[in-house]
């Protein structure tokens, strides 16, 4: 069935694509935040936004907590503590010196913590596309994410994922529904800074690999 078109498709112009290609290049996983307020109408608009986001069946399995409590706050802070002690004792010799001097989070500023979820037993889709690879409402979930990072980048907001966290520890101390994974533990927040390199590259951690991570193999 051929449906009646009510709205005129946007035709996307030369500025705007230079524009978006600005927007990737200078979207950033932020750690340093000013202390400032984020309005709760700007996240929920961001966050309706993300409800486009490409899913695998059409199942949108993206869910979203808010962390408020201090006392929550204060233990997602510590398990942060707890893992980047064990990750820095991975390492030895000048990379663990390197590893020390990084910033790999912004918990204790941001003013918005948001963790993402994915319903992996959802209804919504009847299972369309994930029969054989149920991983795919995960990949799913990070669709969602990568749309909120730009288009909280579009606002001038940052935002910074926090994956150093031991994610059953996470699921505890939030009391999440057993059907949720967890996926991510989001910092957002108006940015000290703004960069067009990532910070583990300006910190001479590892440099990024442009031209030679894009080249696909030829079958
Ligand atoms: C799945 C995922 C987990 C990440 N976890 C962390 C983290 O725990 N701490 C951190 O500082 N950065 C984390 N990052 C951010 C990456 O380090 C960052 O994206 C990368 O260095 C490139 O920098 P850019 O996002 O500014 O381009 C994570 C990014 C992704 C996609």
């Amino acid at each position: 069935m051929t449906g009646e078109a009510t709205t005129r498709p946007p035709r996307f112009d030369a500025a705007f694509r230079a524009q978006f290609a600005e927007l990737v290049r200078w979207r950033r996983d932020v750690r340093r935040f000013r202390l400032d307020a984020v309005a709760p109408e700007l996240l929920e608009r961001l966050l309706a936004l993300t409800a486009c986001a490409p899913s695998v069946g059409l199942s949108q399995p993206w869910r979203y907590v808010l962390v408020e409590s201090d006392e929550r706050r204060h233990a997602i802070r510590d398990n942060f503590l707890q893992a980047n002690k064990a990750a820095l004792e991975g390492y030895g010799g000048e990379r663990q010196a390197r590893y020390a001097r990084l910033k790999l989070e912004g918990l204790s500023q941001a003013p918005v913590h948001l963790v993402v979820c994915a319903d992996e037993t959802t209804a919504q889709g009847h299972g369309l596309g994930r029969q054989t690879m149920p991983e795919t409402i995960r990949y799913s979930v990070v669709a969602a994410i990568q749309t909120l990072w730009l288009a909280a980048r579009a606002e001038g907001l940052g935002l910074g994922w926090v994956s150093i966290l031991d994610p059953g520890a996470v699921r505890s101390a939030l009391d999440l529904p057993p059907d949720w994974t967890f996926i991510a533990y989001l910092c957002i927040g108006w940015p000290e800074e703004e960069h067009d390199d990532p910070e583990l590259e300006r910190h001479g951690w590892q440099e990024r690999t442009c031209a030679e991570s894009v080249k696909p193999l030829k079958r």
